[in-house]
């Protein structure tokens, strides 16, 4: 499963806070039961690149952009983009952005961010790796990342379940701030009616943006919390033929029951949310 390799937490788990603690055990709930797991043809939790391109679907003007465009200077500043996919949670701050480093754990999307950042002349970086990991093995090895003016970092977040180290790495990272975009409830919870309807399975209720925003606060940051309607999603993302895909595909069935998907899909679309939640704190550990 790709929750950051959920186990169980337990009371070993060195969790700072009760809210932290809180946020693994609902993430947990999210596994996929191993007898199903066991016969899926292709990992359920996988993205693909395809989706997370830039296109013509973004728009600058996006409060969830505004609100990192506003924390850099005027002149320029530098962005990081933690799980930056193929860019489009980074690439719209330029031109006010005029650097922008991309941390992804896929090659596959770095490769996406890299070329989407050549096509509009921003400088960029791509530091591949898992975060906070990334971070850490940095300063161990004795050349800590540069902090950047402003981090930002969308629908990233439910796939963390060492949730305090990510948000604590995120801060130090930034100078002027952090800007953590997320969906209200699991960006899975848009398959739950298909988890009902091909397995009988019932997902779980949590964790939601209540519980991150918790996680934030209990570790002494007052963010502002700002809800906005939800940016579309990429025009790939928006065929039938593609919803069947990703539904066969986090749904573990297998190929040959595509058909039969997509006509379920065409009268069941998933529940993708229409809000979603912006988080801004200031950056720098105190
Ligand atoms: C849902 S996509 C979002 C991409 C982009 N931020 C956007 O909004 O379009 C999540 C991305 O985060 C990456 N990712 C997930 N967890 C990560 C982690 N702990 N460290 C680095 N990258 C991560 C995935 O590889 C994927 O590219």
């Amino acid at each position: 499963m790709t929750h950051d390799d959920v186990s169980s937490p337990s009371a070993d788990d060195g969790f700072l806070t009760e809210a932290g603690r809180h946020w693994a055990e609902q993430l947990h709930g999210w596994g996929v039961p191993e007898h199903i797991l066991a016969q899926a043809e292709v990992p359920p939790w996988a993205h693909d690149p395809a989706t997370f391109a830039m296109d013509d679907t973004v728009d600058p003007a996006s409060p969830i952009f505004e609100m990192a465009r506003e924390l850099l200077p005027i002149d320029g500043g530098s962005v990081m983009d933690v799980g930056c996919g193929g860019g489009r949670s980074s690439v719209p701050l330029a031109p006010r952005a005029t650097h922008i480093t991309g941390v992804d754990e896929n090659p596959a999307m770095l490769a996406k961010f890299a070329t989407a950042c050549d096509e509009i002349g921003v400088a960029h970086a791509e530091i591949q790796g898992k975060w906070p990991d990334a971070a850490i093995e940095a300063e161990v090895h004795g050349a800590p990342l540069a902090p950047r003016d402003v981090v930002v970092c969308h629908h990233v977040v439910y796939n963390v379940q060492n949730i305090e180290a990510f948000v604590v790495a995120l801060t130090a990272a930034a100078t002027l701030g952090v800007v953590v975009v997320l969906p209200k409830r699991h960006p899975q919870s848009a398959w739950n009616e298909g988890w009902l309807h091909f397995w009988n399975l019932k997902r779980p209720d949590g964790p939601t943006s209540d519980d991150f925003v918790a996680v934030v606060r209990a570790l002494g940051i007052e963010p502002e919390v700002v809800e906005v309607p939800r940016p579309p999603l990429s025009r790939h993302a928006a065929q039938p033929s593609q919803l069947a895909q990703s539904a066969r595909r986090r749904l573990c069935l297998p190929e040959a029951r595509l058909p039969e998907i997509e006509a379920w899909i065409r009268d069941h679309p998933p529940a993708f949310m229409s809000e979603v939640v912006v988080v801004r704190w200031p950056g720098g550990l105190s």
